[in-house]
């Protein structure tokens, strides 16, 4: 199976990506998260992203497509695959429709999360995370048990630099003008759209993609 998880800024899509992933033990494929690591290793990738990033803006279409195919054909083909933050664009939904068949595969459901932009900014502006475990904390709404420090990995965390307001807000424009047109696409075709209220608490978001995953798709997260 493919999901999408698609949603704005800071809604929690990779909160709740990772949840799912090791609920459902399948793969996540988060495209921030795979630009940030390739970042820190200064590879050819993460040099071009890089400016990109800091400014709010989408990193080209070309670059994302090439690195979503290059890690889909490195999958074992029934490991089911949540891909968090891609497609962004209906030139990315065009290029991954495109290229599942190749990998003998099809998009089976997007999950769509929504919050107002209060909610997202709030959330982003408390956000930290660690770059050797990814855990994304919160220090209003989900606090490491040490200030800083991350639970799992004992390693210091990091406030994103794309987490500034000014970004923020250009992160938050970007989504209107670009990803939001996906809703209309997905809208169109016949893969359904499961329309989740992502403001709610992390345990309450986390149960309503359970009940819409059972209901609509007949997957029953938790079994594992
Ligand atoms: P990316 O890393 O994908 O960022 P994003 O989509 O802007 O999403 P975020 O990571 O900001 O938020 P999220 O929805 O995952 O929320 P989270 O779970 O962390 O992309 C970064 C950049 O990379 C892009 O701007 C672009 O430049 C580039 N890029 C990536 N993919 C691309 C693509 N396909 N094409 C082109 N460019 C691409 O939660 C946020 C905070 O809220 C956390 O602190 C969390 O603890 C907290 N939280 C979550 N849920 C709740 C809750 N229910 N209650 C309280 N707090 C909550």
């Amino acid at each position: 199976m493919v999901v999408i998880l698609l949603g704005p800024p800071g809604v929690g899509k990779g909160t709740q990506g990772a949840f799912l992933a090791e609920d459902l033990g399948w793969v996540r494929i988060a495209t921030g998260d795979l630009l940030r690591s390739a970042r820190r290793e200064g590879t050819a990738l993460g040099k071009k992203a890089e400016e990109y990033m800091d400014a709010g803006e989408l990193v080209p279409d070309d670059l994302i497509v090439a690195l979503v195919r290059e890690t889909l054909e490195g999958l074992d083909t029934d490991t089911g695959v949540l891909l968090d933050g891609f497609p962004r664009t209906v030139p990315q939904a065009i290029a991954l429709e495109e290229m599942l068949p190749e990998v003998d595969r099809a998009v089976d459901a997007v999950l769509l999360l929504e919050a107002p932009d209060d909610v997202l900014m709030k959330r982003i502006s408390g956000r930290r995370s660690c770059p050797e475990s990814g855990r994304i904390y919160n220090v209003y709404f989900d606090p490491p048990k040490v200030e800083g420090i991350c639970d799992d990995s004992g390693r210091p965390l990091l406030h994103r630099e794309d987490d500034r307001p000014e970004t923020v807000e250009r992160r938050l424009e970007v989504y209107s003008e670009l990803t939001e047109p996906l809703v209309d696409h997905y809208d169109a075709s016949s893969t359904p759209v499961l329309r989740i209220q992502g403001d709610g608490e992390l345990d309450e978001v986390r149960a309503a993609i359970r009940r819409a995953l059972a209901t609509e798709l007949g997957v029953e997260v938790g079994s594992r």
